[in-house]
């Protein structure tokens, strides 16, 4: 994905970041203010995902998470569902050779089962292409939840110890982040909401323990490398902690 990105303005982190995580919402807002139907809000923000995917590996960053839909979204009207698992078909289809030429691993959080037949297997041969890459980490969720990842977690933990595979008292926060998702990947730095809200709505409750919280009013379609520039300015900000007294 790399290559197509003109580079309109230098910019070096100064500051560690090896996983971010994001929030893409607004996409409806987005479209309604341009008295679009929803959907095409979804269509617009597909398109961003392959912009921000660009500028993170171009800034050093190892692995992204996207919030692209949560176990509640279920809720929403048909159509609009159906057009977004489209878009996503559309964008794997479109940026699978460029994922493979710069070495993206594509990585699923959240059961994909449940996804109409064509979005899952256009999922899982990009996962199957792309499971020797390490360059990049690109990690979708889909039909993703944290409480129910945590659930899920506990209960291959569980299934373990049935199978004679595992005590009780080997479980502890490094091996049961081995259950997650997740497990490959970074502890997640810095989560980027866009659209204004002020919530988790149930993304990654596990793994942001500790990571540092931007909120833009900005929606989604409209999250542009400059934008999120301007977050990655706020992270450099911050002072992280982690409980102790100095800075990193
Ligand atoms: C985020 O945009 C994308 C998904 C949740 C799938 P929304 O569709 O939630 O957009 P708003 O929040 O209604 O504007
Ligand atoms: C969170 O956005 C889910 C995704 C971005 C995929 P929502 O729009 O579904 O969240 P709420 O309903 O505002 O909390
Ligand atoms: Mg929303």
């Amino acid at each position: 994905m790399k290559a197509k990105v003109k580079k309109s303005e230098e910019f070096h982190l100064n500051k560690p970041l090896a996983h971010v995580a994001f929030i893409m919402d607004g996409n409806g807002r987005w479209a309604k203010q341009r008295l679009l139907p929803r959907h095409m809000g979804h269509r617009e923000g597909c398109f961003r995902i392959t912009d921000i995917s660009n500028a993170c590996q171009e800034f050093g960053i190892k692995a992204m998470s996207l919030y692209a839909f949560s176990t509640e979204n279920w809720k929403r009207p048909k159509d609009e569902i159906d057009f977004l698992f489209s878009y996503i078909d559309e964008f794997f289809k479109r940026e699978i050779d460029h994922m493979m030429r710069d070495g993206v691993r594509v990585l699923i959080s959240g059961d994909i089962s449940r996804l109409p037949e064509k979005s899952q297997a256009t999922i899982a041969k990009a996962v199957e292409m792309t499971k020797n890459n390490d360059r990049f980490y690109f990690n979708i969720c889909l039909n993703y939840g944290g409480r129910p990842e945590i659930v899920r977690a506990a209960k291959l933990f569980a299934q373990d110890v049935v199978d004679g595979k595992k005590t009780i008292d080997q479980l502890d926060e490094k091996g049961f982040t081995q259950y997650l998702y997740t497990a490959i990947l970074p502890e997640v730095d810095l989560l980027i909401r866009t659209s204004g809200e002020q919530r988790t709505s149930n993304f990654l409750p596990w793994q942001l323990a500790y990571s540092e919280f931007v909120f833009t009013p900005t929606y989604w379609p409209d999250f542009t490398r400059a934008e999120f520039i301007k977050c990655l300015e706020e992270f450099e900000t911050r002072q992280r902690r982690f409980g102790g007294l100095k800075n990193e």
